[in-house]
């Protein structure tokens, strides 16, 4: 094994954090895992991992399962398509592949929501397979201790992280390799604040011997962010609350939103009898949202369904929207 790959695999050996699904093999629970940590970090992730494995034992009960109840227990995680993505990956697991959750890269990369880092993890996690993960802790920990500063999100930097990644992926223990480097970058190389100090790759760490440790990984874009003006109506009737469902397109889509009048600048568009409750800036990774929220008495034959409040929790909505519900009406 190479002296890199061995220090690293010593190195998780002892300082390891205990997750569960570092305990598996299967496939589709390394999957569900992936796929929430692709959204939040372990601390959060851990809840959802067991929502999804409690309530799903199986890749076949996961494809039965409706899109709205898939999108309620993704609540709160954001980036919806990825929830959706999972039951339509089920899918085609039960269709596609007799029911048999696949374990190599070229034919987990079949299923939807499944791209080379989750191929990469998927495979190596539970068959072994050769193949680097590069996710965002990856990119940090090469970029420091081999000072590169190609663009990670470039066709350029992405080629050469990812032959960089491969030629030291150790032959003997893959997925060690793959988890002990991602656990290096979560917990000791982090983007803020790094332990340098307990590195142990700080001799040969270029960053940090030339002083570049903050100013690595390099990303050429800036993300150009868009504003929205959201005005939502909470309306009551006999302790019923209206809601709307999303159409399929955008952000939060197929989702369940109190009525949305969307506007070019922060002014109500309601009359002033309308009061403004509570407003919030709500930040999403290409848009931000400046959401104002009101109590409207307007129920005239409104379009909606009309859901008990203690009844809320099982519908599928946007955190925000959770939040305001929950901090004055639950
Ligand atoms: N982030 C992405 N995959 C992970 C894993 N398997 N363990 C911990 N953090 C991760």
């Amino acid at each position: 094994m190479n002296n890199f790959s061995t220090k690293l695999t010593n190195w998780y050996h002892n300082h390891k954090r205990d997750l569960p699904w570092r305990n598996t093999r299967d496939p589709f629970k390394i999957w569900l895992s992936e796929i929430i940590l692709q959204q939040t970090r372990v601390d959060q992730g851990l809840s959802y991992y067991h929502k999804f494995i409690d309530r799903f034992s199986s890749v076949k009960d996961l494809a039965k399962a409706s899109e709205d109840e898939v999108l309620s227990l993704w609540q709160g995680l954001g980036y919806y398509s990825r929830g959706r993505n999972l039951r339509k990956a089920a899918i085609q697991v039960m269709e596609e592949f007799n029911g048999v959750f696949p374990k190599d890269s070229v034919n987990l990369k079949k299923l939807k929501g499944i791209g080379d880092y989750s191929s990469a993890a998927i495979s190596s996690f539970s068959n072994d397979e050769k193949i680097a993960v590069v996710d965002g802790n990856v990119y940090r920990v090469l970029s420091r201790i081999f000072n590169i500063s190609t663009p990670i999100d470039t066709g350029q930097g992405k080629k050469e992280f990812n032959t960089l990644a491969n030629a030291l992926i150790s032959s003997i223990d893959p997925a060690r390799h793959n988890q002990a480097i991602m656990e290096y970058g979560a917990t000791v190389c982090t983007p803020k604040k790094p332990l340098c100090n307990n590195c142990i790759f700080s001799d040969q760490c270029e960053a940090l011997n030339n002083n570049l440790v903050y100013s690595l990984p390099v990303k050429s874009k800036k993300i150009k962010k868009s504003t929205r003006h959201f005005h939502f109506e909470f309306i009551l009737k006999e302790n019923k609350v209206l809601l709307q469902k999303r159409d399929e397109k955008g952000i939060w889509a197929n989702m369940f939103q109190l009525p949305l009048t969307e506007t070019t600048s922060d002014q109500s568009p309601f009359s002033e009898k309308i009061e403004l409750n509570w407003q919030c800036k709500h930040v999403l990774s290409h848009q931000n949202l400046f959401c104002k929220f009101y109590i409207s008495n307007d129920n005239s034959s409104r379009e909606g369904i009309w859901i008990e409040l203690n009844q809320v929790e099982k519908y599928a909505i946007p955190k925000v929207i959770d939040n305001f519900l929950s901090q004055y009406f639950q």
